[in-house]
């Protein structure tokens, strides 16, 4: 049994604590540039790179810290090996569609690699080999299939029944010389580099809305206005939804990470399994020691079991597979994935062109994002994108996965409705410290949290996006929202979106 008093007290990122990123100031004026970008993750800076490496004046506003949300959260797996997808996107596209996405995802690496070696950064990039393996008989056949539509894309990879990582499997499918990296290194360099080209950055500022007549105009949360002739929402949730109705194309997962040492040397290799619940292993170099990262546990954002589970399954496994001497850090990531898969790449609406948006990645954000940057900045620079049709956000497809987002509505619905229902009789006064609790207050279903000092901090439990119940994490201490994923602090502050505002704020007597 995996012993939690290992298990870091609270979660934090190793890409976030093993490099320092300056504070940047609030914006407290209305200003003019070209292009506004809003997200300071690897889509937003790698957009503002190539953007100001041409000249053009570039601002980017972030709600709050730069690389504090998914990008800093991330797995940093560079690979075109996203899950079993290739034939799901031949039967679901057509043979040129998916073939398509796997040249975009070698792109985006050739790009971040050109990248590296033009400003010699030092990222810990490395070439691997990317598998995906089972251990279950029923699995044998489905990668089989993915190879079949490996064979017939021309992408490189081999079934074999053995692997570096030492665990037992009955398939695995390989696909060679991809990557990793630490992303955080990477993209310092590429903001200091966007910074000398005349990037601006503002931090703390929120953006709440886009004023749209010839150009558009964001409106932040202090009231100022930028004026710029286009807008990338790099946010991961589009803050501006125009009529594109983005709350019902995407849905929103948690994955958890733990970081551990063992007794064992990492192989090399990054992987992932094809069965349910997901794992997924990389190492990263720390001190010049392994670091190995035990990835799974994906869930609907604010629903499921106590979040601590999700990390005590990981220790299990981890302990199971590998052991652990040491118990370095663990942190959980949001992921949003679209209808059909795909991410949704390029203008909000048909009617706001220079209005873009970058979201739906699902977990693979390193690649996607910058994808996504650089159809955005060819679209702005006037250059032909090959990969810009594919992505569009207007496409539609009819096909079974919208029967399962008609379903994942009614699940949407569902919360809507029964959360309002749903609070305990608990006493507050017996709360324990570092715990909360949902309990009625004045009739109104009220979230509490005790933090270890004794404060109590209690909210309103209804998320300001679109009026679902907020529950209670308490393996990251938020609030989530079991609708669209929005995710409060423990006093109601927003992390992360789509609700833009802080959850309203209950007086206790
Ligand atoms: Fe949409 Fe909460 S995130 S209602």
């Amino acid at each position: 049994m995996p012993n939690a008093e290992n298990m870091p007290q609270f979660p934090q990122t190793f890409w976030k604590d093993s490099i320092s990123f300056p504070d940047f100031p609030k914006l407290k004026e209305s200003i003019k540039t070209d292009t506004a970008i809003v997200g300071g993750g690897i889509t937003g800076i790698t957009a503002a790179y190539l953007l100001s490496k041409e000249g053009i004046k570039v601002t980017l506003i972030d709600a709050g810290d730069l690389l504090n949300g998914v990008t800093g959260h991330t797995t940093a797996k560079i690979t075109a090996q996203h899950g079993m997808i290739y034939d799901e996107f031949i039967q679901h596209f057509g043979a040129e569609k998916a073939s398509l996405y796997y040249q975009a995802c070698m792109d985006a690496k050739k790009l971040i690699e050109d990248t590296i070696q033009t400003h010699h950064i030092d990222c810990d990039y490395s070439q691997e080999d990317a598998y995906i393996f089972t251990n279950s008989d029923e699995y044998v056949p489905q990668l089989e299939t993915e190879k079949k539509a490996y064979d017939q894309l021309d992408i490189p990879g081999e079934l074999i029944n053995s692997m570096p990582l030492d665990i037992p499997v009955k398939s695995v499918l390989k696909m060679k010389n991809q990557a990793q990296f630490h992303p955080l290194k990477y993209l310092k360099v590429l903001v200091d580099e966007a910074v000398n080209n005349g990037l601006q950055i503002y931090g703390n500022t929120t953006a709440v809305d886009i004023e749209y007549n010839k150009h558009p105009t964001i409106i932040t949360r202090d009231e100022c206005r930028i004026n710029c002739n286009y807008v990338i929402q790099a946010s991961h949730y589009p803050f501006y939804d125009g009529q594109g109705f983005y709350p019902t194309r995407m849905y929103p997962e948690r994955a958890y990470i733990i970081a551990v040492k063992t007794p064992e040397k990492f192989p090399g290799g990054m992987y992932i399994n094809a069965e349910s619940p997901s794992r997924s292993i990389r190492s990263v170099n720390m001190d010049g020691e392994d670091l190995w990262l035990i990835v799974g546990e994906n869930h609907k954002t604010g629903q499921g079991k106590s979040t601590m589970k999700h990390y005590e399954a990981l220790q299990d496994y981890a302990e199971k597979h590998f052991g652990i001497s040491e118990f370095v850090y663990r942190w959980s990531a949001q992921d949003l994935t679209t209808m059909d898969k795909l991410p949704y790449i390029g203008s909000v609406t048909k009617n706001e062109e220079n209005v873009y948006v970058a979201t739906g990645y699902r977990k693979w954000g390193m690649t996607n994002g910058t994808i996504a940057a650089k159809i955005i900045t060819d679209r702005i620079l006037g250059n032909d994108n090959p990969y810009s049709d594919l992505f569009t956000p207007s496409r539609f497809q009819a096909d079974p996965s919208v029967r399962k987002f008609a379903r994942m509505n009614a699940d949407v619905a569902k919360h809507l409705i029964s959360g309002k229902l749903e609070y305990t009789n608990d006493n507050i006064k017996d709360l324990e410290p570092d715990d909360a609790t949902v309990t009625r207050i004045k009739g109104k279903r009220t979230g509490v949290y005790k933090s270890q000092d004794n404060q109590l901090y209690a909210i309103d439990t209804t998320c300001k996006h679109l009026g679902c119940e907020v529950n209670w994490n308490s393996g990251d201490r938020t609030w989530d929202c079991p609708c669209h994923g929005s995710r409060y602090s423990y006093n109601g502050e927003v992390i992360e979106g789509p609700a833009k505002e802080p959850l309203n704020k209950v007086e206790l007597e």
